[in-house]
């Protein structure tokens, strides 16, 4: 999605800062750049093209000192990807940047033309930046020009605003759109993520739907409904470091070496005496031995962790667990109430969609939790309750580490509420958390070592152009995140089957060649899946098994064996397999691994 920086200071380092910033930000994923900065004889101008940073690098070459600029990087919605719909946007006395939707901006465009003014561009943001060039232009100073235009403005928007006379000062505001506010010395910035000014700064303010900021080098005023608030410091815990690539090829491949590490640090604080213990998360405990039902809502990988915690709390703590797409579940008028908790996992915390679901679930009565990355996030501040993971900063757009997290709090939290139920006792209670705490990433370590093994098989699919995934229970669930990551980075089209369903329709796809990845961890149906893999290898397939019972399968080309670990956590190792598998066909196809076409890292719209 979109990403906005901002630095307003006494050196004249602007270019340099913005530049870095918007580096940054390329993570999130963008097709255009721009910059509008002030020169030192206070002069505002703007350049901004279609591509990538570097060719904006190019263009403002010579550009020289600067004291205070905003920069965007574009994910397009509105008009295709070209110079000159790439923002900044505005007119002779401003300059915009915008992450978000203007959702009524037709109708405002048609008022602005009846009073003369003109587009150039198809965008959603110049119509904004022309009305605020309206309320400017009535004169009514330049914070009230923002606060009326964003009174008109309907949708979401994160906006970064300079005026041409104030070569000082840059507003920000926010609904909907993260927009942070980080504070430096004889500095002060504004970025759409912390990550974006890590190399300045780790603290910051998180504006609220509703915020106007005015931004200065010695000072930060933050305005709702026309008074001034304070906002709470917020330090972000990670350091520029953790937002590198430390020696790796990619981010993704970094990410996913950090795993073992992210699932120990995710747990320890909750973990005492090897039983889980949520105290210091302060969750409300007698409200989790009443709910009736849980929901889990989230989208993508997320949302495929939340199916692993389905199988977790069913299966252990006895309760009625519904996952749901939350673009799906905010439509679809869910039957939830005051008994229920709905939990939203995102490792963003900014998922338009989850934050959407979110918000309907506290309208309809009942308990939130978030199960969030990003301290401080949207999501995590207005959930009930939640849980942070300390997965550290994700950049590449495949999510990797988040989902080990993800689904290891997911269980520890399973493992809690099935004690809090009666449903395990306390001896298999410590058992089960000392598997997830001591042996999984240890498991998930040793798989790593077995990287070059992984990497040769995914030298076969990287020639292919349809692959399956097929597994039952959890390898179904883990399927549908292999399938996912495959697809998102290599561009192989790829589906995850339920293997008893595949007979159902999808099996006429099978023919020659065509390459089937079988998950089978779950000794209750090794039987099962032996014979679907009997079934599609009797139609041409070629199969890739990954087990932790290699003996127990007779048909496959290939095998990979998981190490010993108990076969209700197999599901970690499996998923670092599967992410390595799309890592390195992705990488042996040449694509864009840490940037896949068409797709942002955060989706902060609908
Ligand atoms: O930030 P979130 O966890 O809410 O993001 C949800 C999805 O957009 C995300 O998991 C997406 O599916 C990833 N690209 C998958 O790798």
């Amino acid at each position: 999605m979109c990403g906005i920086i901002g630095y307003v200071g006494k050196e004249a380092n602007a270019l340099d800062v913005l530049l870095k910033g918007l580096s940054s930000l390329e993570y999130r994923g963008y097709d255009s750049v721009g910059v509008a900065m002030f020169d030192r004889m206070h002069r505002l101008s703007t350049v901004k093209c279609a591509g990538r940073v570097a060719e904006l690098e190019k263009r403002v070459q010579g550009s020289g000192d600067s004291y205070c600029g905003i920069g965007h990087t574009r994910w397009a919605t509105h008009g295709a990807p070209s110079d000159i719909n790439s923002h900044p946007h505005g007119s002779a006395n401003l300059q915009i940047v915008h992450n978000g939707i203007i959702e009524n901006y037709a109708c405002l465009k048609k008022e602005l033309t009846e009073l003369g003014y003109t587009f150039v561009s198809d965008t959603d943001t110049e119509v904004a930046a022309k009305l605020l060039d309206y309320y400017y232009m009535k004169r009514r100073g330049h914070f009230d020009a923002v606060c009326e235009t964003i009174e008109r403005l309907e949708g979401s928007y994160a906006l970064a605003i300079v005026f041409a006379d104030d070569s000082g000062t840059i507003y920000a505001a926010r609904k909907d759109s993260p927009l942070i506010i980080g504070i430096g010395e004889d500095a002060n910035y504004i970025a759409s993520d912390i990550t974006a000014l890590l190399f300045k700064t780790r603290d910051y303010y998180s504006l609220e739907d509703g915020d106007i900021a005015c931004v200065k080098a010695d000072c930060i005023s933050i305005y709702n409904k026309g008074i001034e608030v304070k906002r709470e410091k917020q330090t972000a815990k990670w350091d520029h470091v953790a937002a590198e690539k430390g020696g790796y090829d990619h981010f993704m491949l970094k990410e996913i070496h950090e795993e073992p590490e992210a699932i120990i640090r995710t747990l320890r604080p909750r973990i005492k005496d090897m039983l889980p213990d949520f105290s210091a998360d302060k969750l409300d405990e007698d409200a989790l031995k009443r709910i009736s039902r849980l929901h889990i809502v989230a989208c993508g990988t997320a949302m495929h962790a939340g199916l692993i915690g389905k199988f977790m709390f069913e299966k252990y703590a006895g309760l009625p667990v519904s996952v749901e797409i939350a673009s799906e579940f905010r439509y679809n008028d869910p039957i939830i109430d005051e008994n229920d908790l709905v939990i939203i996992v995102s490792q963003s915390g900014e998922t338009a969609d989850s934050l959407a679901a979110l918000r309907l679930a506290k309208e309809k009565g009942a308990s939130t939790l978030g199960i969030v990355n990003v301290i401080g996030s949207t999501i995590a501040n207005e959930a009930h309750s939640v849980l942070y993971t300390y997965a550290g900063p994700e950049i590449a757009v495949a999510s990797t580490k988040a989902y080990s997290v993800q689904t290891s709090l997911l269980t520890l939290l399973a493992i809690r509420v099935s004690l809090l139920r009666s449903r395990i006792d306390e001896k298999e209670a410590r058992e089960f958390t000392h598997e997830l705490y001591v042996d999984a990433p240890r498991a998930i370590k040793e798989m790593l070592e077995r990287a070059s093994e992984i990497k040769a098989l995914a030298g076969n699919f990287a020639k292919s152009e349809d692959l399956f995934f097929i597994g039952r229970g959890k390898d179904y669930y883990l399927s549908c995140e292999g399938s996912l990551k495959l697809k998102e980075i290599s561009y192989i089209h790829s589906e995850a089957y339920a293997a008893g369903e595949l007979k159902h329709g999808t099996i006429s796809l099978i023919d020659d060649g065509v390459p089937v990845i079988a998950l089978a961890t779950e000794s209750r149906l090794y039987g099962k899946m032996e014979s679907n893999i009997r079934e599609v290898k009797s139609r041409g397939a070629e199969v890739t098994l990954i087990t932790n019972a290699e003996s127990e399968f007779k048909s496959a080309d290939h095998v990979i064996d998981i190490l010993p670990i108990s076969e209700r956590l197999a599901f970690l190792p499996v998923a670092t397999v599967l992410q390595l598998i799309a890592y390195f066909t992705s990488t042996e196809r040449g694509c864009d691994v840490d940037k896949p076409r068409n797709l942002a890292k955060s989706v902060t719209v609908e």
